[in-house]
């Protein structure tokens, strides 16, 4: 069902096109600076488009990543200074001395990066980077800086490409605005 109230449009930000061009510009830098066989590990739900493409990107540039996932949420933004983030399903592959690669879809708070970064380091990770889709400056409520960056957002609410309100539009093609 949709939730796009009557009169509301959706603009688009990031085209198809556009965030093809720039995966695959990612992947060549992930590779160059990681090598061949990263771990890599997307933070579900709303990185999965993104992740899904710049896997097949990563594989076009010569990579062999070993994929797992972790399943995060967080909550308690908007009502408490700390926002609180946990783990809804949890990776099953050894982390320690592993090259690993985390991929998010949006670089907010920095929260949800920090804590997924955290946990692989504790795991005894050999490295672990950070690969956003999008970074929104000015948002962070903790020191983040992701590795890998798509595009600097507009502090705007975006939806599409895997990212959701209210668990639709994750299937646009394109990143979009809500508009009115
Ligand atoms: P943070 O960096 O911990 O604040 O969390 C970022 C997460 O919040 C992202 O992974 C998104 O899932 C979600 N998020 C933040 N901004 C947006 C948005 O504009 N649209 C959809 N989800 C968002
Ligand atoms: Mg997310």
């Amino acid at each position: 069902m949709s939730t796009l109230a009557p009169g509301a449009r959706i603009s688009v930000l990031y085209d198809a096109e556009t965030l093809d061009r720039r995966v695959h510009e990612l992947a060549s830098e992930i590779v160059s600076d990681m090598g061949r066989e990263p771990l890599v590990i997307p933070v579900l739900k709303s990185s999965f488009i993104f992740a899904a493409d710049l896997l097949r990107a990563l594989h076009e540039a010569g990579a062999e990543p070993d994929v797992d996932f972790v399943s995060l949420s967080s909550y308690g933004q908007g009502t408490l200074s700390l926002g609180e983030v946990k783990i809804v399903r949890d990776t099953e592959v050894e982390i320690a001395g592993r090259d690993v690669l985390i991929i998010d879809d949006i670089l907010e708070s920095g929260r949800t990066l920090a804590y997924a970064k955290d946990l692989m380091t504790a795991r005894r990770a050999r490295l672990v980077k950070t690969c956003v889709l999008l970074d929104k400056p000015g948002k962070l409520a903790v020191p983040m800086k992701a590795d890998f960056t798509g595009f600097q957002c507009p502090d705007k609410f975006v939806i599409g490409y895997g990212m959701d309100v209210a668990h639709a539009y994750r299937q646009l093609p394109f990143v979009g605005v809500m508009e009115g």
